[in-house]
């Protein structure tokens, strides 16, 4: 059976700024966290970093080009805050915000409508020497910043995402120290948690308080979904614990205006919460315009120690993408449910799916991977059934347009639909981008 998406579904494709653009000693950008935590020996595999990425700095009019091609109707980008103010505050960079004045233009240009994140993990190394998210002093700058951006840019984009994965900025950044500025402390985690949303909270103020055309505001939580791994009360309640820590940690102060009892309880030994201030959960829950929603995989879990003290996720068995992560479509039409259930009938976006896979360029200069393709396909059937069961999504955006700067995995892990040859920076669209582009025009998945 065919189906169809409904009218004006906005397909699209996501990239973000430190992961793709290169060129990070140019036009007047500052340093970030990103730059130093990859430059930090041993926190990349390899040692790679941003440097070079996918150089897009100097090749957006062929990326714009190829996103035309592919026939994207919709492309989330983010903003560096280095570019535009390179120690953090003050006035904009002029060069920074011409940068992206001519991202959108080039966009528009192409039909292709924007949607831009303005904080996508690389805040200005000077606010990480002042404590970074850990320190209440960051959210003025933040609203500052993004204030710049709206005086720029404020008719020309309508789709703005204030924050990306607020989770992986605090716990991977400050909790796990997987992440820049790779900072190990429980305790820091749930400060940088806060003053995230704070920040997340004064930049949706500042957009209400200008004229923005026809923009909206939203935020993308990363949402991670917890199963018990097996149907008993320890497991049960484990889960319980990565839920909370995962996803309602964001949900319940952006939604509900409260942090979860159970968390408060959980975090007791390590923080009193003296950060949440008066008003400050007032703030956090202000009416927002959409909610963006990454989803990759759920996790099944024990009881173990290595979340909260109390938890532990069970690595997938069988087939995985090359990140080890299960492959779980089902997943995503059940958050998708829950978050429109339990949470906000707000209009939602899928901002973020994909799928790392081992591909190659093969003899004949071609990337079959079938097996995004076939990722992709279901995950896709899976939006479409919520949407079948009355949620209201708006879009869906591909991670990633292009194989890019995966983090701390540096450029061993590729998630675009566009294969990357890294030392050519030559661009070879995949199978997945071929299928995908035709879904997009028809607006429907073949039959399947
Ligand atoms: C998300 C990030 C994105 C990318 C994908 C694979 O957590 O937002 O930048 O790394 O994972």
């Amino acid at each position: 059976m065919t189906l169809s998406f409904p009218d004006g579904f906005l397909w699209g494709s996501a990239t973000a700024a430190y992961q793709v653009e290169g060129a990070v000693g140019e036009g007047g950008r500052g340093r970030s966290i990103w730059d130093t935590f990859s430059h930090t020996p041993g926190k990349t595999v390899h040692g790679d970093t941003g440097d070079i990425a996918c150089d897009q700095f100097h090749r957006l009019d062929e990326d714009l080009d190829l996103m035309s091609e592919l026939r994207l109707k919709a492309y989330r980008f983010s903003v560096a805050w280095p570019r535009i103010q390179p120690d953090g505050r003050g006035r904009a960079n002029r060069e920074g915000i011409d940068y992206y004045r001519r991202l959108v233009a080039g966009l528009h240009r192409r039909s292709i409508i924007p949607c831009l994140t303005l904080y996508h993990w690389d805040l200005p190394q000077a606010l990480q020497d002042e404590g970074g998210w850990t320190s209440r002093d960051v959210v003025p700058r933040f609203a500052d910043y993004a204030a710049l951006l709206y005086e720029a840019l404020g008719d020309q984009v309508p789709l703005w995402i204030t924050l990306n994965e607020p989770w992986v900025s605090a716990w991977q950044g400050y909790g796990s120290g997987a992440h820049a500025p790779g900072i190990e402390d429980d305790a820091a985690a749930l400060a940088a948690t806060h003053h995230l949303l704070l920040a997340h909270a004064a930049a949706v103020e500042a957009f209400r308080g200008v004229e923005m055309g026809n923009g909206r505001i939203g935020i993308t939580l990363n949402l991670t979904p917890a199963l018990p791994a097996d149907n008993n009360s320890s497991d049960s309640a484990a889960a319980r614990i990565v839920d909370g820590n995962q996803n309602r940690l964001f949900l319940d102060p952006l939604f509900h205006a409260r942090y979860p009892e159970d968390m408060l309880e959980v975090y007791a030994s390590v923080s009193d919460f003296a950060f949440v201030k008066d008003g400050d959960l007032g703030r956090i829950s202000a009416d927002l315009d959409f909610l963006g929603i990454n989803y990759y995989q759920r996790h099944h879990v024990t009881a173990g120690t290595e979340i909260a003290g109390r938890a532990r996720v069970v690595p997938p068995e069988g087939i995985t993408t090359a990140m080890g992560w299960r492959i779980d479509p089902e997943g995503l039409t059940a958050l998708l449910k829950r978050v429109d259930d339990e949470h906000t009938k707000i209009p939602l976006y899928v901002t973020e799916n994909g799928a790392a896979f081992d591909d190659y360029v093969d003899p004949g200069g071609r990337v079959d991977d079938r097996e995004r393709v076939e990722f992709l396909d279901a995950h896709f059937r899976a939006a479409h059934s919520a949407i079948a069961q009355g949620v209201n999504l708006n879009g869906y955006f591909v991670w990633s347009l292009l194989d890019n700067f995966e983090w701390a995995l540096g450029y061993s892990k590729r998630f675009g639909i566009v294969y990357v040859d890294y030392p050519t920076q030559k661009r070879i669209p995949k199978q997945s981008a071929r299928w995908y582009s035709e879904v997009i025009a028809v607006n429907a998945l073949p039959d399947g």
